[in-house]
């Protein structure tokens, strides 16, 4: 890569940040697309996030991706935010210009055009959804869901109350559902989400009786180590269609890559092994 004194400078917020894929998925882009511009992991301490942040802004940077645990803060740290990302309640992609710092999120886009993707012309508005979590990564989510025409939607979690509040705090037809009633708010679902960390590498595996969903549903988990989860593949083995978790990642770059860098970037199989190679 070719940096000249006019590189247009990005990057990623997070502490830790080292095992974020992000400065591989824009890093090939910038080279396929010969883009005279970084994309820079940038490890900081929860504390110093703020002033972190107005820094790159002195700086230059056009804009940064946010990642655990400053999603939250960013919002605040922000000197505006989108409509969405005020109602999901975080942040993930930041953009700076004439020393504004704007905030939105795109981790709702990436879910629904990872499954568009998968499955043309897919939409939350074909049938009841069951969502498992109810953490930052499904607010993202759910709201993707609501805004897509979903009329139905089962929201499953270990701490019914977090379910609850979220529910609340977004509005529309969710249902809380306790964790105990998990496969039996599979009936009749058309999409199944997992957005818990459980069936990740390191974490306990997801259990869940998949007997009375639809064979027809979509089944996607957000984890995306390992690609193929338990889930994924008991879903595959009874015949339903699976997507699993690495296509909301690099789609949900791709808004980013466009504001910060001009070009709005493709999702190839070319990418999904830049990504991957360790
Ligand atoms: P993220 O931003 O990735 O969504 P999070 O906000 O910490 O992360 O949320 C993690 C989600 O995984 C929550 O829904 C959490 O359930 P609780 O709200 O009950 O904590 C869920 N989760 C994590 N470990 C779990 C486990 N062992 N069993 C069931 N749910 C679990």
């Amino acid at each position: 890569m070719r940096i000249s004194g006019k590189a247009l400078l990005a990057g990623i917020m997070g502490w830790p940040v080292s095992h974020s894929r992000s400065p591989r998925l824009h890093g090939y882009w910038l080279r396929h697309h010969s883009i005279d511009g970084a994309y820079l992991p940038l490890s900081v301490r929860p504390e110093r996030f703020t002033s972190a942040l107005e820094a790159l802004a002195d700086m230059g940077f056009r804009g940064v991706n946010i990642t655990i645990p400053h999603k939250e803060a960013a919002l605040a740290a922000c000197h505006r935010v989108d409509a969405l990302a005020e109602r999901i309640g975080a942040v993930n992609m930041i953009t700076m210009t004439g020393g504004e710092i704007a905030g939105s999120n795109t981790d709702g886009f990436g879910f629904i055009e990872s499954l568009r993707h998968a499955v043309p012309g897919w939409r939350a508005a074909s049938g009841p959804a069951a969502v498992i979590g109810a953490g930052g990564a499904s607010r993202a989510v759910v709201a993707a869901l609501l805004d897509d025409g979903s009329s139905e939607i089962r929201l499953v979690n270990r701490t019914l109350s977090r379910a609850q509040s979220l529910a609340a705090d977004l509005g529309g037809p969710i249902e809380a559902v306790p964790w105990p009633a998990l496969s039996e708010a599979l009936a009749g679902a058309a999409v199944l989400v997992n957005t818990t960390s459980l069936g990740m590498q390191g974490h306990a595996p997801l259990e869940v009786d998949l007997g009375v969903l639809p064979s027809t549903a979509l089944v996607t988990d957000l984890v995306y180590a390992p690609l193929e989860t338990e889930l994924l593949a008991a879903a595959r083995a009874r015949g339903n269609p699976a997507v699993g978790g690495l296509g909301m990642l690099l789609h949900q770059a791709r808004p980013a890559f466009e504001a910060w860098f001009g070009v709005d970037p493709e999702v190839t199989e070319d990418l999904r092994a830049a990504v991957l190679t360790d």
